[in-house]
């Protein structure tokens, strides 16, 4: 474990124990069968990122009641559900280190559990009687299905350009943080200014995340990563360092990256091949950079608090987002 991540792990322990039992309380299926694919995705050690940002948000709001972590959970039941359907559509093996739920079940049981969790994460949004919360809540599942829709409908293409990574990397990844930060605003009663603040970190993180997320496809260990490297490239599923790749190269290095892009069923060798590519184009730098940057305006964003020590962890979550192994 890095010494920023002990350091957080330090910070947020008795909130993630908090958060820890509030999901355990908050799932009550009817069906063992639920139960156990719901436990299956949601307790298999999920970093618990989305309600941590809830929790940290409400605080540096000055948000004093007992509902924050309650109502974190919301978050993670969204991301457990949107987790559940994506595996299934990008064809994922693994997940956390282990076998994806639709492989341990099959396809029905992953995607009913999936909604499942999905009318949890909403029945819990109702329960917190605020208008504002509900409508952000309903609006993230909307643009989270859209994001992964718009992603599906572009696989493959070699056409898709740098902006129509950041539209689908904005629904489908940063609307849920945004969301998390945003509603503990409207939980703490914060002034308009306050939320505004907490939405801009919570994008600007979110970008930085899945830009993270994109590059760790082609620089990490399955093994450390818990999920299957190279598996973007395999679903043709094209990220930031390949479109800056196919942009920046010259022809010759160019078809070469096509050919492998279009065979999805390319070698290890091939891979290399297509990684030394990025690093010759400085694709993989030219990301971090670009995640860096994001995570500047997201740490930018927090200036608008006070200093206290829930903004300094939330400005180590956004450095961890770069510098995170899994
Ligand atoms: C994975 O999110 C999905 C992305 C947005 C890249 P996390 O990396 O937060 O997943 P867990 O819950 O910690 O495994
Ligand atoms: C993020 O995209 C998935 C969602 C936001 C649902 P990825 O497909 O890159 O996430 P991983 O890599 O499977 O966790
Ligand atoms: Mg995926
Ligand atoms: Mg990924």
């Amino acid at each position: 474990m890095t010494d920023l991540k002990k350091a957080l792990m330090a910070r947020v322990q008795p909130d993630l124990e908090a958060i820890e039992a509030a999901l355990h309380d908050n799932l009550t299926p009817h069906l063992e069968l639920v139960r156990e694919v719901a436990g299956h995705i949601l307790f298999s050690g999920g970093k618990r990122l989305r309600p941590l940002l809830m929790v940290l948000s409400a605080r540096v709001c000055g948000y004093g009641g007992n509902f924050d972590r309650t109502f974190s959970v919301i978050f993670e039941y969204l991301h457990a559900a949107t987790l559940l359907h994506d595996d299934l559509v990008d064809g994922a093996r693994l997940r956390r280190g282990k076998p994806v739920a639709h492989t341990v079940w099959d396809n029905s049981t992953a995607v009913l559990t999936g909604d499942f969790l999905l009318a949890r994460a909403l029945s819990i949004a109702v329960r917190t009687q605020h208008h504002g919360i509900i409508e952000i809540i309903a609006g993230i599942t909307e643009e989270m299905s859209q994001g992964e829709i718009h992603q599906l409908s572009r696989i493959g293409d070699l056409g898709l350009s740098e902006a129509d990574y950041f539209q689908i990397i904005r629904c489908k990844t940063a609307v849920l943080f945004q969301g998390a930060c945003r509603v503990s605003a409207l939980l703490a009663d914060a002034p308009k200014a306050e939320e505004t603040a907490l939405a801009d970190y919570g994008y600007h993180l979110g970008i930085a995340f899945q830009i993270a997320d994109d590059l760790l496809d082609y620089t990490a260990q399955t093994q450390a990563l818990g999920k299957t490297v190279g598996a973007d490239l395999r679903e043709g599923k094209l990220t930031l360092p390949v479109i800056h790749a196919l942009a920046a190269a010259d022809e010759p290095d160019r078809q070469c990256l096509e050919a492998i892009i279009k065979n999805t069923d390319f070698s290890e060798s091939e891979f290399q091949t297509l990684v030394g590519l990025l690093d010759k184009y400085q694709s993989l730098k030219y990301s971090t950079e670009m995640a860096a940057g994001h995570v500047a305006q997201a740490k930018a964003a927090l200036g608008f608090f006070d200093v206290s020590p829930a903004r300094e962890t939330l400005e180590m979550i956004a450095d961890y987002a770069l510098e995170r192994k899994a």
